[in-house]
């Protein structure tokens, strides 16, 4: 299966930070968010990624490209494991580009990944969102699409005020964490919500999604919302959505980074002693 990443949202909640470098190079810690997303692809069994990007995302090709400068350094002054790391990086999977053209939304944005996907299903990872998990979560959607063999949304409970940042899905629970879909609505007001089942940034998708968005109107801020291509999808065929087992990050939100930045350097040895001491120094 190949794996689609859209990565040309403007990141305009983090700014002054991405005035200059995409949202997706952000640091968690040490590492790019986007790395994180790709490693995801990758240890669900996936080497094949387009990686969609608009103006100013370079940084992202450069950072999965060889960089022979870098480690001929590395190489010089022995710093073999970091000169391993730089090469892992590159070696990750194939990783293919695109440019969308204008920022008309992620249903548009998804639409340039039809040639590449061809007539096989395919994953879609927000570059954004990194989740936390002991089965990666694309492979736990891989794993429903053989029993369904139809599109699977990852999803989770999310409290009532932040509903209003998701797409929303109305389901009947057909077995223990999976949902049958009968409807879906783009960031709804709470009062308005057909339930508490946010969108997460990750789908497994049938190409007949591509019909959809080609037939999906403006929707909110008036772009192409992949959530209403999925509504109309939803009306021809069967659609799952999965309440998927893990935490998420929406690394697009501030607090959600800085939660995200304190739990990975706590799993850290390098950091977790100390930071656990200082931490508890901090509260007090
Ligand atoms: C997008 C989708 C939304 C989904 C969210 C998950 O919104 O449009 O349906 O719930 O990702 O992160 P964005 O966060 O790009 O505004």
């Amino acid at each position: 299966m190949k794996a689609v990443i859209p990565a040309a949202g403007r990141g305009t909640r983090f700014l002054p930070a991405t005035k200059a470098q995409p949202k997706e190079m952000l640091p968690l810690i040490d590492k790019p968010v986007i790395q994180f997303v790709v490693e995801e692809a990758v240890a669900s069994g996936i080497d094949d990624i387009l990686i969609i990007t608009g103006r100013g995302k370079r940084a992202i090709e450069d950072h999965f490209d060889k960089s022979f400068e870098l480690e001929e350094i590395l190489e010089r002054d022995g710093k073999t494991d970091t000169l391993k790391e730089m090469r892992d990086i590159s070696d990750l999977a194939d990783i293919h580009y695109i440019r969308q053209r204008e920022p008309k939304g992620l249903g548009n944005a998804i639409y340039y990944a039809k040639k590449h996907v061809g007539d096989e299903p395919f994953v879609v990872l927000l570059g954004d969102d990194i989740i936390s998990s002991d089965v990666p979560c694309t492979k736990q959607l891989m794993d429903y699409y053989e029993k369904y063999k139809a599109p699977i949304i990852a999803v989770n409970k999310v409290e009532k005020e932040m509903i209003e940042s998701y797409g929303v899905v109305d389901g009947e629970l057909v077995e223990d964490l999976v949902y049958k879909v009968k409807d879906l609505v783009e960031k709804p007001k709470p009062e308005d919500a057909p339930s508490n089942l946010g969108i997460t940034g990750r789908y497994l998708l049938t190409p007949d999604i591509f019909d959809a968005i080609d037939k999906t109107e403006p929707g909110k801020g008036g772009e192409i919302q992949l959530t209403d291509a999925l509504r109309i999808l939803s009306q021809k065929r069967d659609m799952y959505a999965y309440d998927f087992e893990g935490v998420r990050y929406d690394l697009g939100n501030k607090a959600d980074y800085i939660k995200a930045t304190i739990e990975y350097a706590l799993r850290r040895e390098e950091f977790s002693s100390w930071m656990k001491d200082y931490l508890k120094t901090l509260m007090k």
